[in-house]
This record gives C-alpha cells, structure tokens and sequence, in this order.
C-alpha cells in the first residue's frame, strides 16, 4: 500500500493506472462505517484510493477542526489489511492560496446547513479537489450523511462529473446507534439514551409498513423516542428536493439531528418496504 502525501505525487501516480479507480474520501478516523465502504470500493475497483484529509473548509469558526481526531498511523496499518493500493493524505490543499469556491444551491440550506452555512460550500470545495487530482471512475459515499451525497450527486449532475456514485447502507452498532467518530463522546447514560434513535426511526418505518402515510402522525410517533435529546430537526423528506413532504411513500426518508448534551448525532432511514 503506498501512502501520498503530496498532490504532484499522487497526479503521476493516478497518470499511471487503468482501469477502473475507486475512492473512498474520508476525513480519518476510520472506524467500520467507513470500513464497509473501502470493502465496497474494493470488490468493485482495479485500484482502490482512500484520501484522509480532514478539511478545514467544512468547519465553522466555532466547529471541532483542532479537536477532530486525527491518527494517521492507525488508519493506515487499517487500510493495508483491507488491500487498499493508495492512501492519499495530503498536508493541505492550497486553502491559503485558493479563492474559488464550489457553491452549491437550496439543497444546502436546509438540514444540515441551516446552522452550518459555509458546510456544504467546504465539501464540495474539496471534493472537486479530490475528484480532479484523482480521476476516479467510481466513488463511494455513505447514506449516514443522506443530504451530503444528494449535495455531490446534483453536482455531479449540474456540472457533468465523469464519475460514478454509490450510495452505502449505513453501518450500525449492535443496538442500532449509526457508527460515528463522535459517539466516543457520549457517557454511558448519553449512549444509552442514544439507542433511542434507532428505535425513532424504526418505529417510523414500521408504521409506514402498516398502512400510515401521514407525516404528523409517523413523525409523531417517531418523536416519543426522542424525549430526552435536543431535536435540532426530525423531519420527513423528499429524496430528491430533500423539502418536508405531507405524506410518507416508498423512497421518501426520515431525516433527523439531535443532541445529546454537547454531542451532536445525524441518523436516517429510507421507507421502503
Ligand atoms: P467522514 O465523516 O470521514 O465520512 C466519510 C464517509 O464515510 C462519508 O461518505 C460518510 O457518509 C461515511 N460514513 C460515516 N459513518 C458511516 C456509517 N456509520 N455507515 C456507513 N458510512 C458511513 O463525510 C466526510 O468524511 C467528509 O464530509 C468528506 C466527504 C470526506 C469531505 O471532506
């Protein structure tokens, strides 16, 4: 496995391979969501690239840039037992040089980016850095951040990215709590209380499966789980437009963020059948 600090590096590098070339973008601190995306990625790819590149785009003034963690060694010794060829972990990427921004519409002012206005800006920002140093056929991204991957599929469709997507199933801990880096913060009545979402957004599904489309009513129902978090939303949505719809259908999905004193958690499912 080779690991590619710099940019000019890793462009000769890519000049060099044929065939069809995954990447997995990830910010480090691989755990097994991200895991699950790289054996995706392999089974599927000539040669596999993981970038780890935790980006100061995507952070606010006042987000956890300084304190994500960060441990390249461990997620590297991680990467060579899932047969990945490159990592590339660059030291930066031009931040300090740059001006142009990759801008992208309504879809990133809801959710996720209401609170986080400059969010989706950064990520796509430095995907298009990505996609253009690396030239990958295909990439893999994960359902957990359902309104991240809609923000790059519209772009790949406004601006004609010659790449394939795939959308990966969430990975989850035993009890149904999504795998994420953040959850190391919870305390143990914090992680306890947080098995709650899981059954949030089951008890929303199972509903749908018997027969109740109204989005007040599953939401409701859905909510009783939440009692002790701080919702920041929790909401039904179109996939597409990702705007609140009056009624739930196949393919419609339940998005919500929530916190559990300072730690900040994202979840979804998907209804269908
Ligand atoms: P990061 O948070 O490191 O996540 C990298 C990828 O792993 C994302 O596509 C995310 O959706 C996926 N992922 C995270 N938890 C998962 C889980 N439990 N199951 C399945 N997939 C999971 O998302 C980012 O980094 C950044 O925004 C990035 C796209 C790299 C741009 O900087």
């Amino acid at each position: 496995m080779k690991i590619i600090r710099s940019v000019s590096e890793m462009i000769q590098v890519r000049q060099q391979l044929s065939g069809k070339v995954g990447i997995v973008p990830t910010m480090g601190a691989l755990h097994e969501g991200h895991i699950s995306l790289v054996q995706q990625c392999r089974s599927h790819s000539d040669h596999v690239v993981v970038s780890i590149y935790v980006n100061p785009l995507q952070f606010g003034p006042k987000e956890d840039f300084d304190k994500y963690p960060r441990n390249l060694s461990q997620d590297t010794e991680l990467l060579s037992d899932e047969g990945v060829d490159i990592v590339f972990a660059p030291e930066e990427l031009g931040e300090q040089n740059s001006e142009t921004k990759v801008i992208p519409g309504e879809l990133s002012t809801l959710w996720c980016g209401k609170n986080r206005p400059q969010h989706f800006e950064g990520v796509l920002s430095v995907i298009t850095k990505l996609f253009n140093i690396i030239s990958p056929t295909d990439a893999w991204f994960g359902q957990k951040d359902f309104q991240q991957f809609r923000i790059i599929e519209k772009w790949v469709e406004d601006f004609y990215v010659p790449v394939n997507l795939h959308r990966a199933m969430i990975v989850r801990e035993k009890m149904g709590l999504a795998i994420s880096s953040r959850n190391a913060y919870l305390n143990l009545d914090q992680k306890y209380n947080a098995k709650n979402i899981y059954k949030s957004l089951t008890a929303a599904k199972s509903a749908f499966m018997q027969g109740e489309t109204s989005t007040k009513v599953v939401l409701e129902l859905s909510k009783d789980y939440l009692k002790k978090m701080k919702i920041e939303y929790h909401a039904i949505i179109d996939p597409v437009t990702l705007k609140p719809c009056d009624k739930v259908f196949i393919g419609s999905v339940l998005v919500l963020a929530v916190k559990l004193g300072q730690v900040r958690l994202i979840d979804n499912m998907i209804f269908d059948m």
